[in-house]
C-alpha cells in the first residue's frame, strides 16, 4: 500500500513495473502552439519546436492517403512490400536489405529490442536525440556516452569507448539537437574500426536537409561495413510526421532480426499509401527542402550578425548553445507566440520553418537577446 500525498487515504498498488519502466522519465515531446496559448493566455502561437514540416503534404500525397482511408477496416499489409519495393528501387539497394517502421524511431527501439541484453552497452555522442537513453535503460542496458566536441559527435572518443559490451552505437547524423553532421567518409573510416559483433546505427532523419557533398552513407559506408544500419524517415522533409513511417538499409541479417521485433501491422495503410507517392514526387519535395535550407542560410547568417555563436546547421532546425540564459529566452519567445524547444540551462533549438515564421521568430529571438 501506499499513501498519496495530496489525498491521503491509501492507494492499493496497481501492479508492478520493472524497476527500469519506474526509474524512467517520460518522452517530453516539443511544447504544442495550442499548449502555449492555454496555458500564457495568447493566441496565434506558432509551433517550432519538434523540427517538423511547416508545410502539408504534397496534393498528390494527400490524394494517396485519401484514397486508402476507405478501406482501413482491412489491416495493411504488415510487411509493406509495396512499399518496401518502391525503396529498394528509390535507394538503389536490394529488396531485402530494407525494412519499415511506423516512425523510424520505432526503428531505432526494433534495434534496442533486437541486439541489447541486459548489462550490453550502448554507446552514443551526447547529447544526441533522447530516445537512445529511453531505449536503453528500457532494456536494461547501460548508456556510454562521450561528449560532443564543437557540438559535432567525437568519432575518435567514441571508437575509443568501445568494449568487450558494446552491442549497439547510435550516431544522429546530424546530431539533434546540434545540427551538426559528419562526411559518409568519416563515418566510413570511423566503422572500419568497430568490431562486426557491433551494430551500428546511423540515424539520419534529417537527411535531405544535408549538403550533398558530405555524401551519402547508403553508397558510401553500407557496401564496405554489413554491421551498419542507417535508418531514414518521412516524417522530416516529406512532412508526414503525424502518419509515423521510416525506413531503414542494412544487410539481411540485420533487417531479419529487427523484422521480428516489429509490432504487427504497425505501418499503416494511409503511411504506406503516403510514403509511396511520397517517393514518387521526390522531385516536388526537393524543391521544398531547397526552400528550407535557403531559409536556414538566413536564419544563420542573421543570427550570427548579432555575435551570437551557432553551430553550423546540416537540418531543418538551429541550435544556440545560450547555456543560462536559454530557461529566459525560451520564456520570452514563447510569451511573443513563439514555441521553441528548450534544453535546461543549455540552449534552445528552433525549427526552420516558413520565411514569414522565420521573420517572426528573428524578432522575437533578437527582443529575447537584448
Ligand atoms: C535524430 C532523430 N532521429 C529520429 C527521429 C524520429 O523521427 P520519426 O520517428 O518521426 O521518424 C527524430 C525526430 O525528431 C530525430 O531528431
Amino acid at each position: 500500500m501506499t499513501v498519496d500525498a495530496r489525498t491521503g487515504p491509501e492507494v492499493e498498488q496497481v501492479g508492478s513495473p520493472r524497476a527500469a519502466v519506474l526509474a524512467m522519465p517520460s518522452y517530453k515531446p516539443g511544447k504544442d502552439a495550442k499548449q502555449s496559448e492555454a496555458e500564457l493566455g495568447i493566441t496565434n502561437a506558432i509551433k517550432l519546436a519538434s523540427n517538423e514540416n511547416p508545410l502539408p503534404p504534397l496534393p498528390e500525397v494527400v490524394a494517396a492517403i485519401t484514397a486508402v482511408i476507405g478501406g482501413v477496416n482491412r489491416y495493411a499489409d504488415h510487411r509493406a512490400m509495396d512499399l518496401r519495393a518502391v525503396l529498394a528501387q528509390w535507394q538503389g539497394v536490394e529488396l531485402s536489405h530494407v525494412t519499415v517502421g511506423n516512425g523510424s524511431s520505432a526503428i531505432l527501439h526494433r534495434l534496442a529490442a533486437a541486439y541489447v541484453d541486459a548489462g550490453d552497452e550502448v554507446l552514443y555522442p551526447w547529447r544526441s536525440f533522447e530516445v537512445y537513453p529511453v531505449y536503453t535503460k528500457l532494456l536494461d542496458g547501460i548508456p556510454v556516452t562521450v561528449p560532443l566536441v564543437d557540438e559535432t559527435a567525437d568519432l575518435a572518443g567514441l571508437a575509443a569507448a568501445i568494449t568487450e559490451r558494446t552491442k549497439l552505437i547510435m550516431i544522429a547524423n546530424p546530431n539533434n539537437p546540434t545540427g551538426t553532421a559528419l562526411s559518409a567518409t568519416k563515418l566510413n573510416e570511423f566503422c572500419s574500426q568497430v568490431p562486426r559483433n557491433v551494430v551500428v546505427v546511423i540515424d539520419e532523419a534529417y537527411f535531405e536537409f544535408v549538403d550533398p557533398a558530405l555524401g551519402n552513407t547508403i553508397v558510401d559506408v553500407l557496401p564496405h561495413h554489413p554491421n551498419v544500419i542507417v535508418t531514414r524517415t518521412f516524417s522530416k522533409a516529406q512532412g508526414l510526421a503525424g502518419l509515423r513511417v521510416g525506413y531503414a538499409v542494412a544487410d539481411p541479417q540485420i533487417i531479419s532480426a529487427i523484422d521480428k521485433t516489429q509490432l504487427p501491422f504497425a505501418v499503416n495503410a494511409a503511411a504506406q499509401a503516403g510514403a509511396i507517392a511520397a517517393v514518387q514526387h521526390s522531385d516536388k519535395i526537393a524543391m521544398r527542402v531547397r526552400d528550407i535550407v535557403e531559409e536556414r542560410g538566413r536564419v544563420l547568417a542573421e543570427v550570427r550578425s548579432w555575435g551570437v555563436e551557432v553551430p553550423e546547421s546540416q537540418a531543418n532546425f538551429v541550435y544556440l548553445p545560450l547555456g543560462a540564459k536559454a530557461n529566459a529566452v525560451f520564456a520570452a519567445m514563447e510569451r511573443d507566440g513563439v514555441v521553441i524547444r528548450l534544453f535546461d540551462q543549455l540552449g534552445v533549438r528552433i525549427t526552420i520553418s516558413t520565411p514569414a515564421e522565420n521573420t517572426r521568430m528573428l524578432l522575437s529571438l533578437k527582443n529575447a537577446l537584448a
